[in-house]
């Protein structure tokens, strides 16, 4: 289970993202990127950057860590912009925060080179989870420590908007045209063969696991959350195996 932390102090909003993400200061003294329930698509935002941003981690990925944040509605009181407390107010209860990178700089390929086999293996997990969001002009990839860490995985399995349509949306072909790392040569045949075995049916149910109940109530045609848990495993687990064949736009590919 994610740890859970309480939100005692908003302190600004994070300009470069599209969603107004914050930064917050927690009960246990931590700062957080806040990802708000009542921001744009809402919640299945957040359940992507959790089942994306976990199953990175454990292909071994460098991703913040994720934690839940309680929101009280009265943190936006406070608040001059009408835009933030509004995001305060329809946010009460539980939302995703994950650990601020202080001091990390956005991704910049000319002075950040990135080897073909790190870039493949980017690349094949983007196009496992149907990552449209790591193009170069907006790479979602940050620099922290001399290291490569990833974010923002709110858009992704396009295919959970639309359950009854999953399979076949699920069975698209990745286009990687632009994508931030394509100008390293990412080599995902090997990036398929060291991590696809890895996703395997027992580590999607723990991954999966990690949702918060709250993300996954009420969605129609599910009856429990852990129905509604195994709909996000299956076509991951299905993609695992063929995605590296179905990635259109690099160069070289056959
Ligand atoms: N954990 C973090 N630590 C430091 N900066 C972050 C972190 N997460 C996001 N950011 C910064 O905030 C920006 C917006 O966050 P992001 O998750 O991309 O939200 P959005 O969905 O609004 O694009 C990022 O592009 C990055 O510059
Ligand atoms: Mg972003």
């Amino acid at each position: 289970m994610l740890k859970e932390v309480i939100a005692t102090r908003y302190i600004t909003p994070l300009r470069e993202g599209g969603s107004l993400p914050g930064l917050v200061e927690a009960d246990d003294f931590g700062t957080y990127v806040l990802k708000f329930t009542g921001a744009g698509q809402g919640r299945k935002t957040l359940v992507a950057e959790v089942v994306c941003g976990e199953l990175a981690r454990r292909l071994g990925f460098r991703v913040p860590r994720l934690v839940t944040v309680d929101v009280d509605p009265v943190l936006g009181l406070g608040e001059p912009e009408q835009q933030v407390q509004e995001l305060l107010r329809s946010s009460g209860g539980t939302n995703l925060g994950m650990d601020f990178l202080s001091g990390a700089l956005g991704f910049d390929p000319l002075a950040f080179p990135v080897d073909s086999a790190e870039a493949g293996r980017i690349v094949w997990f983007d196009a496992l989870v149907n990552n449209v969001d790591r193009s170069w002009r907006n790479p979602n990839l940050l620099r922290w420590r001399g290291d490569l860490w990833l974010v923002d995985h709110g858009a992704t399995m396009i295919w959970h908007h639309n359950w009854p349509g999953a399979e076949t949306s699920a069975g698209r072909p990745y286009d990687a045209r632009d994508h931030a790392l394509l100008r390293f040569r990412p080599d995902v045949t090997a990036a398929a063969a060291e991590l696809a075995p890895l996703v395997t049916e027992d580590l999607l149910a723990e991954v999966t696991a990690e949702i918060p109940d709250a993300w996954l109530t009420g969605e129609p045609g599910f009856d429990t959350p852990d129905d509604l848990r195994r709909a996000y495993a299956r076509p991951l687990l299905a993609r695992a195996a063929v995605v590296h064949e179905r990635i259109t736009g690099i160069e070289g590919e056959q």
